[in-house]
């Protein structure tokens, strides 16, 4: 299935129809990114992914961050490795944290802190044409 949704500041909207869905949020900036996705794919405009700002897109149903630096793009499952509660970013500490037992991850995803034994899971993703896709 493929669809496009226009997004405002710190808005989510989910894309309609399917496991797929898909959902994105941007903390920074006033633009309006639109993406599309199918049941295993997210695929998001690079003009909608400004070098350095965190997007996060839900995609089937689990948030996953979403960064394009000068180097390429990467993606971060942002569900806690212990028991799977949404970590948040710190601009300020530069550090993943995790409301529910303070488990705490550095920039690159790894523990430096609290009961997680493993790193936040980096997901699938490349840049392809004029897109970011994210997923298999
Ligand atoms: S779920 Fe994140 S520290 Fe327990």
């Amino acid at each position: 299935m493929k669809g496009g949704v226009s997004i405002e500041r710190r808005a989510v909207l989910r894309v309609l129809g399917g496991a797929g869905g898909a959902a994105l949020a941007m903390g920074l900036g006033a633009c309006s990114p639109s993406l599309s996705s199918d049941a295993r794919k997210v695929r998001i405009p690079i003009s909608d992914l400004p070098v350095g700002v965190r997007v996060r897109v839900v995609y089937a149903g689990h948030p996953v961050e979403v960064l394009r630096t000068a180097e390429g793009v990467t993606a971060r499952s942002l569900l806690c490795t212990h028991m799977g509660c949404e970590v948040r970013w710190s601009q300020g500490t530069e550090t993943y944290n995790c409301p529910c037992h303070g488990g705490v991850y550095g920039a690159g995803g790894v523990v430096v802190a609290g009961p997680p034994s493993h790193a936040l899971r980096s997901e699938p993703v490349r840049i392809q044409g004029d897109a970011v896709v994210l997923g298999g």
